[in-house]
């Protein structure tokens, strides 16, 4: 009978049983691999997503934590939302002033190089768009602005340029950029001076 023990192995059903026993603890195995790896990838993918399908939220540095702006003009135009004409329009990129906007002819910034579609968003025109793609909206505008005037963008953030109001230590208002500054001909145009004071000796009878 011991013999029988020894050389049950040889036997074709328990060489099977045995078999068997041994792609069961493979599939087990392998299954506690998946319970592990299937979770953690999934846990790598909604951690990195919003970075990898550019989440703005994570890309916009806030002015000071709390402070409060006015909506931009832009929401009040006539033109908006854009989407009213745009979403069913093709994006038309050949470079041009387009006679739906003939006041938005760029002047005095970077025109040569730099378009609309540039600053716009092509594809969903109620957004503005980083250089990298991403979209922001037109109430958070200042973050396109600060990515070509850094240091004006940092002395702003700090209240050294443009206008804040409110409390030094409690609730504050700020001024977006383009409620100073026309995205399409920022520059201020030029003040003619005012003729030099007449002299007291040409004043005197
Ligand atoms: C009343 C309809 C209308 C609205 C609203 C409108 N647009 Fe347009 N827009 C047009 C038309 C029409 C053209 C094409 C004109 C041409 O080809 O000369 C155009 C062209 C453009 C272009 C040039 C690129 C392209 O796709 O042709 C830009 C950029 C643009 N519009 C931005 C805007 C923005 C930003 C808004 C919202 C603030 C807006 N538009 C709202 C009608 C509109
Ligand atoms: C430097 C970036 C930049 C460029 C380049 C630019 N825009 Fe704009 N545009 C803006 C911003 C920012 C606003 C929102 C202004 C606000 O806050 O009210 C705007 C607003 C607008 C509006 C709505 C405002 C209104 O008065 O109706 C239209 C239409 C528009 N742009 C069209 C154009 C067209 C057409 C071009 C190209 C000829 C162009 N933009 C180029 C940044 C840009
Ligand atoms: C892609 C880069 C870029 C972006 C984005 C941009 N600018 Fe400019 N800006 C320039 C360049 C380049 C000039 C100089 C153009 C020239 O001298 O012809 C300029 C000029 C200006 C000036 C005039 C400076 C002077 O010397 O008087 C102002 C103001 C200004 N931009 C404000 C803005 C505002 C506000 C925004 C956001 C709506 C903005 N810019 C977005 C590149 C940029
Ligand atoms: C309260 C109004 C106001 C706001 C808000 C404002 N600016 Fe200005 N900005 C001015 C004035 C005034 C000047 C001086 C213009 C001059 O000297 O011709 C100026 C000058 C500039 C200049 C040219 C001078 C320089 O130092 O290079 C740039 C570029 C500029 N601003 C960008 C911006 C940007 C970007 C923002 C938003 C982050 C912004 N501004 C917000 C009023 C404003």
């Amino acid at each position: 009978m011991g013999a029988g023990k020894v050389s049950a192995f040889s036997s074709p059903f328990t060489l099977t049983v045995v078999r068997l026993g041994y792609r069961i603890t493979q599939v087990m195995v392998n299954a506690l691999r998946i319970s592990i790896f299937v979770p953690v990838v999934c846990l790598f993918v909604l951690v990195c997503a919003p970075y990898a399908w550019g989440e703005t939220e994570d890309l916009m540095p806030p002015v000071m934590p709390g402070d409060t702006s006015e909506p931009p003009d832009v929401l009040k135009s006539p033109f908006y939302p854009c989407s009213g004409c745009h979403a069913t329009m093709k994006v038309n990129y050949t470079k041009r002033v387009p006679s739906a906007h003939p006041d938005k002819e760029l002047k005095g910034h970077g025109e040569p190089i730099r378009w609309c579609l540039d600053c716009h968003n092509a594809e969903d025109r109620d957004f503005l768009r980083l250089i990298g793609g991403e979209k922001v909206p037109f109430e958070k505008s200042y973050i396109l602005c600060g990515q070509c005037h850094g240091p004006v963008y940092r002395d702003w953030q700090y209240g050294a340029h443009g206008k804040r109001t409110g409390y030094w230590n409690g609730e504050k208002t700020f001024m977006i950029c383009t409620k100073c500054h026309n995205p399409h001909h920022p520059r201020f145009p030029r003040i003619t001076p005012e003729p030099a004071p007449t002299p007291p000796e040409e004043t005197l009878r």
